[in-house]
């Protein structure tokens, strides 16, 4: 496997980042954008799932759920998350840590208009995290909202959007031979990016 040297990564993180995903995209894989998202309690207690990453901008990384979630409900205690990629077939990940903030109701809207009816449709139906009496239930209530918006444009649900996670530290995984990958970490201070490698 080809290695990560310095003078082959970018300075800036968030251009290594688009390089690797990039590369990722080109992958035969369903969810090349796939991330582990963990998050905590106030008092520290993690857990952690899978979410899809849904953009990339300038500050940070941005992806979409139920702000009602048990990981909504976590995020409101505590902003400090950290984000999790894994590409096997090149042997790479990427850890990045940071602080999540909201995204607007616009940024929201604008994502949620375009997924397809049924999504938005389970948006409504399903209050994420809460417990069901049974599949039925779910079901019912996708009937429900199927009906209540036959003829209407789906609004936003209200308890629904968009998070991004703006990172301090961001580190590029490269598998290689004997356990000797390379680590590349990136830290930002209010002076911008620091590149340090660490031990594998
Ligand atoms: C590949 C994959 C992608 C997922 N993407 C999302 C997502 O973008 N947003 C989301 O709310 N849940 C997504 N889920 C479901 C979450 O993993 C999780 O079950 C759900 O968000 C509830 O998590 P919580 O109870 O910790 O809030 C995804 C699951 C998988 C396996």
């Amino acid at each position: 496997m080809r290695g990560l040297h310095e003078k082959d990564c970018d300075p800036d993180p968030f251009k290594q980042f688009d390089r690797w995903f990039a590369e990722a995209k080109k992958l035969s894989l369903q969810y090349p954008e796939a991330m582990a998202l963990a998050t905590a309690t106030a008092s520290g207690a993690p857990s952690v799932r899978m979410v899809l990453l849904k953009g990339v901008d300038a500050n940070g990384f941005c992806f979409f759920t139920n702000y009602e979630s048990r990981k909504g409900d976590e995020l409101a205690q505590n902003p400090q998350v950290s984000l999790l990629f894994y590409w096997e077939p090149y042997e790479r990940q990427i850890r990045i840590e940071g602080r999540i903030e909201k995204l607007t109701e616009a940024e929201s809207y604008a994502y949620f208009s375009s997924r397809p009816r049924g999504s938005r449709i389970g948006a409504w139906a399903s209050a994420q995290s809460s417990v069901l009496k049974s599949r039925e239930e779910l079901e019912r209530r996708v009937q429900e909202y199927e009906k209540k918006f036959a003829k209407d444009d789906i609004p936003l649900p209200p308890y629904w959007g968009g998070y991004r996670c703006v990172p301090h530290a961001i580190e590029f995984w490269q598998g290689r031979v004997n356990r000797l990958h390379d680590r590349l970490l990136f830290t930002r201070d209010t002076e911008g990016w620091t590149r340090v490698r660490l031990s594998p």
